[in-house]
C-alpha cells in the first residue's frame, strides 16, 4: 500500500515546508505543534508559503485550496495516530526529539509505520533505540526552502529495516517528487558535512576582518555562481540551527573546522537568529 496518510511534527521552517510539499503532492497530511500560538503561527507559515506560489503563477487558487483542505493542525499528537510515516521536524535538541519519538512509538497504531525524523545532525541511532520499533525509524533529511531544493538524504541507522529504507525511498521519491541520496548515520550527513566547514570558514573570514559580509557573499555568488554566499545562506537556515549542526558535528569529530566561531556563538547570543528573527548578518523585514 503506498504512503498517503502523513504526519509532520513541528511547524516551523523546515515542518512547514515538508507539509506543503506533501499537501501539494496529493497526501493528507496532520501536523502538529506545541500549543495553540504555535499551531496558529505553523498554519500561517504555510498559507504564506502557498499563496506565494499563487503570486507567482505556480499554483492555481483551486490547487492551493485542495492542498490546505489536506491539511489538519493539531496540537494533539494523539492525532497521529492512523499515520503511516511521521516525520519529526522540530528543532535541532537532542532532549526534544527524544521524548517526541518515544511519544510517536506509543500513539502510532500501525506497526509497520515509519517514524522518520529530519534531524541535521543528532545521530539517528540515539533516535530509534528510543523507540519500541527502532528497525521502523530513519533519517529523512529535507533542505531549505523544502518546496525549492529537490533533495532529500535517507539516512538508514544500524538498526533501520531494508524495508523501511525502500519504503521510504518510494515515499520521498514517487509520492513527493524529490530526489533522495543515501546517506550514512555520521554528523553532518553528506551534505553538512561538506556545507558546514565552508559556511564556518566564512564567518571566520568575517570575525578577522579580512572582507566583509557583502564582499564575501558576493564574491562566491559572482566568483562561484552559488545562488546565495554563505553569511546569507546562514541567515536562510537560522543561526541557532547552524550553531547546533556545528557542535553535534564537533563533538563527533572533535575537528576545529567544525567548532562554531565565537562570532556566530554571540549572535544567536544576542538573539540574532537570522532571517527569521529579523537580523543575522543581514536585516530583514519581519
Ligand atoms: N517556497 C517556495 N518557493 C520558493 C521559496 C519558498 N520559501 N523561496 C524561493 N522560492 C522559489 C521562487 O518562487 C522562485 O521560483 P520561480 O523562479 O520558479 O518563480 C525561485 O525559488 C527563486 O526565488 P527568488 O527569485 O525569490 O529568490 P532567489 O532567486 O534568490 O532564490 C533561493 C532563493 C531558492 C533560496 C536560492 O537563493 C537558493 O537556492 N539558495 C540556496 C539555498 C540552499 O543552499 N539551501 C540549503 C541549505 S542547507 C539545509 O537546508 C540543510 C540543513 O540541514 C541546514
Amino acid at each position: 500500500m503506498p504512503i498517503s496518510r502523513v504526519g509532520v511534527v513541528g511547524c516551523g521552517l523546515m515542518g512547514s515546508g515538508i507539509a506543503e510539499v506533501a499537501a501539494l503532492s496529493g497526501l493528507d497530511v496532520v501536523v502538529s505543534e506545541a500549543g495553540p500560538d504555535a499551531v496558529r503561527a505553523g498554519r500561517g507559515r504555510v498559507l504564506a508559503s502557498l499563496d506565494r506560489g499563487l503570486r507567482r503563477g505556480k499554483l492555481s487558487e483551486q490547487a492551493r485550496d485542495e492542498a490546505l483542505a489536506r491539511l489538519t493542525f493539531t496540537h494533539d499528537l494523539g492525532d497521529m495516530s492512523d499515520r503511516q510515516i511521521v516525520i519529526e521536524a522540530v528543532a535541532e535538541n537532542r532532549e526534544l526529539k527524544t521524548e517526541i519519538m518515544k511519544t510517536l512509538d506509543k500513539t502510532v497504531a500501525d506497526p509497520e509505520a515509519i517514524l522518520a525524523t529530519n534531524t541535521s545532525s543528532i545521530p539517528v541511532i540515539d533516535l530509534a533505540i528510543a523507540t519500541g520499533r527502532p528497525d521502523r525509524v530513519l533519517g529523512v533529511h529535507f533542505f531549505n526552502p523544502v518546496p525549492v531544493q529537490r533533495l532529500v538524504e535517507l539516512i538508514p541507522a544500524l538498526t533501520t529495516g531494508k524495508d523501511t529504507l525502500d519504503r521510504a525511498r518510494e515515499f520521498v521519491r514517487e509520492r513527493l517528487g524529490k530526489e533522495t541520496v543515501r546517506s550514512p548515520d555520521r554528523a553532518g550527513f553528506v551534505v553538512n558535512a561538506l556545507l558546514v566547514p565552508y559556511l564556518l570558514a566564512a564567518v571566520r573570514m568575517l570575525e578577522s576582518g579580512v572582507a566583509d559580509a557583502e564582499d564575501i557573499d558576493r564574491g562566491m555568488e559572482l566568483g562561484c555562481a552559488h545562488p546565495m554566499g554563505p553569511l546569507r545562506l546562514l541567515d536562510l537556515i537560522g543561526l541557532d540551527t547552524a550553531q547546533a549542526i556545528a557542535e553535534s558535528m564537533y563533538e563527533e569529530y572533535k575537528e576545529p573546522t567544525y567548532a562554531p566561531p565565537a562570532l556566530l556563538r554571540r549572535m544567536v547570543g544576542a538573539g540574532w537568529r537570522g532571517r527569521k528573527s529579523g537580523r543575522g548578518f543581514y536585516q530583514y523585514e519581519t
